[in-house]
């Protein structure tokens, strides 16, 4: 089992209960279909991606990129038991979306990008570590259920 410190996990709980999901979540994901354009292949049915002004424009994108915020809640509500939390979520995008999973490094690493942006100064370097310690348990979870 992950071990956190109180200092990871008042920082976890910290960052999502002052971020704006509606900004963070759309911001991350464009960046990651932008700037890994093979990503782009798993969203065909979200219509024009076809440069990055149609990315951030585009209206699923930025819904999604709320539910993908929306999903990491819950391993910020469950930090003890991330694996178990994500059991479907892994199943889901292995099995149905096969979604390489080398992919989530990606999205993972645009988001701490996006993050780092707007906390400025804030975001210390221990912070980053402790966002960073996070965003490898959610990935290596979502990991979990590829065979
Ligand atoms: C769907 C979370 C990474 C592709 C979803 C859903 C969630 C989610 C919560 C909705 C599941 C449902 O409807 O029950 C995450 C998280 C990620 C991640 C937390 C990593 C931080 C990725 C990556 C890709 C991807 C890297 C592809 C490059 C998709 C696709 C869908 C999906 C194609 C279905 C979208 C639709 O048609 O509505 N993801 N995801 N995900 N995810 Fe992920």
């Amino acid at each position: 089992m992950v071990k956190w410190t109180d200092f990871e996990r008042a920082t976890i709980q910290d960052i999502f209960s002052k971020i704006d999901y509606d900004v963070v979540g759309p911001a991350a994901l464009s960046r990651c279909l932008i700037v890994y354009p093979w990503t782009q292949r798993y969203f065909g049915g979200f219509g024009n991606l076809y440069n990055a002004a149609a990315i951030t424009s585009n209206p699923k994108v930025a819904a999604h990129g709320k539910v993908v915020l929306a999903g990491l809640e819950k391993a910020v509500k469950n930090m003890d038991d991330i694996k178990t939390t994500y059991k479907e979520l892994s199943v889901l995008h292995s099995e149905k979306l096969q979604v390489d999973p080398d992919n989530f490094n990606l999205l993972a690493d645009c988001l701490t990008i996006v993050l780092a942006g707007q906390m400025g100064a804030a975001f210390t370097p221990e912070v980053h570590a402790a966002f960073q310690k996070f965003l490898a348990v959610v990935v290596a979870s979502l990991r979990k259920q590829y065979h």
